[in-house]
């Protein structure tokens, strides 16, 4: 009731060409090269269909997972995405009062346009993404910082060792909060410290974690082999994501990519997955492909840009809405009875 117009993820980017400028919309809305992969991922959700179980008692559907730890109303979480401030003036504080009253979990990126200690007061439980940048010091600091502030998980991006041309080249001016945030996030730096390593490799997982003493994510996999090496080097969880197709240009559809990884890693750790996912139905159909919860990324900034804190809640609503009914009709009224015996083919 809160935001009228937040219903749904599907219409909600039109919406939101409207009120953002051009420039920040098409920094969000973009994928890289020819966005391919952008284009396709949504579609390959849509495309898998239902074996719906009936005569189960689906009087009370309960969405409610629990996750490293923590216990969410849903398994909608909200994806890492740089510059929130150019979609809301709070920008990532926002944001995590929007997941909060939803009662999910946002995952805080590194080039992000708040501090992570306002940002902490504001939300929920939250991860913290990590670029492992050329100069480490610069990332030891951003983990002890947003360690400190209280994240619960390190998700570590590795699809990025480089950043291709977006089809927007030209980044639109960031906001970030003062100079110290700047320095902070490297904001505005042409430092060449401040570029992604990309020698990055396995030993990573380790070294986080030691300097934390948190779980680390790895996010950004499309390969069992790639996941079961990240579990093997003490990977908490691994994400399975193309990075919303601003990666490499025709890396496959995640919805194609997950049943190979989730059949491997097995319950040796939760797997995740995100990119198009824009319905509750969608969401179904993730976890019925071994997926433990998804990561919702463009969507949340249409509606921080529409309605801030109280749009990215009602979005969150939509889709755990949304995911209940579809749990009713597909006779799986609790998260642990979806399994891919629900889907046909
Ligand atoms: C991203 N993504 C991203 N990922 C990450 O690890 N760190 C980051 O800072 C960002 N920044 C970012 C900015 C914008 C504008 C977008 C659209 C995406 C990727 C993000 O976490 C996620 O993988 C995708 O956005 C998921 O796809 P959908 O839901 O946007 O289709």
């Amino acid at each position: 009731p809160a935001s009228p117009r937040i219903s749904a993820a599907v219409g909600l980017q039109e919406l939101a060409r409207a009120v953002l400028p051009a420039a920040a919309f098409d920094f969000y809305a973009a994928g890289s090269n020819e966005e391919i992969s952008t284009a396709e991922a949504v579609g390959a959700w849509r495309a898998r269909r239902f074996a719906p179980r009936v005569l189960r008692d689906v009087s009370d559907v309960d969405t409610a997972v629990e996750l490293l730890g923590s216990r969410l109303a849903s398994p909608v979480l909200a994806a890492p995405t740089a510059l929130q401030r150019m979609a809301h003036d709070e920008g990532e504080v926002a944001t995590a009062a929007g997941i909060a009253a939803a009662g999910s979990l946002m995952v805080l990126s590194s080039r992000a346009t708040r501090y992570p200690e306002d940002v902490a007061a504001a939300a929920g439980p939250w991860w913290y993404q990590v670029y492992w940048l050329r100069d480490p010091g610069i990332t030891r600091r951003q983990v002890e910082r947003a360690t400190a502030a209280g994240a619960r998980a390190l998700v570590l991006t590795v699809d990025a060792p480089y950043v291709p041309p977006k089809a927007t080249p030209q980044l639109p001016l960031p906001l970030p909060q003062d100079d110290e945030l700047c320095r902070l996030v490297g904001l505005g730096s042409r430092l060449p410290g401040w570029e992604q390593d990309p020698s990055l490799g396995l030993d990573a997982i380790g070294e986080l974690h030691q300097l934390s003493g948190l779980p680390v994510l790895v996010k950004g996999v499309l390969r069992a082999d790639d996941a079961l090496a990240c579990v093997a080097a003490g990977a908490a969880g691994v994400i399975v994501s193309n990075h919303g197709g601003r990666q490499l240009d025709r890396a496959m559809a995640t919805a194609d990519a997950l049943p190979a990884i989730a059949r491997a890693v097995g319950d040796a750790v939760p797997v995740l997955v995100d990119g198009g996912i824009r319905t509750g139905t969608d969401v179904l159909v993730a976890l019925a492909l071994g997926a433990r919860a998804v990561l919702v990324g463009r969507p949340v900034l249409w509606a921080l840009a529409l309605d801030g804190a109280a749009g990215v809640t009602a979005l969150l609503e939509s889709y755990r809405t949304q995911l209940s009914t579809a749990m009713a009709l597909a006779g799986a009224p609790r998260v642990a009875e979806i399994d891919g015996s629900l889907l046909h083919g």
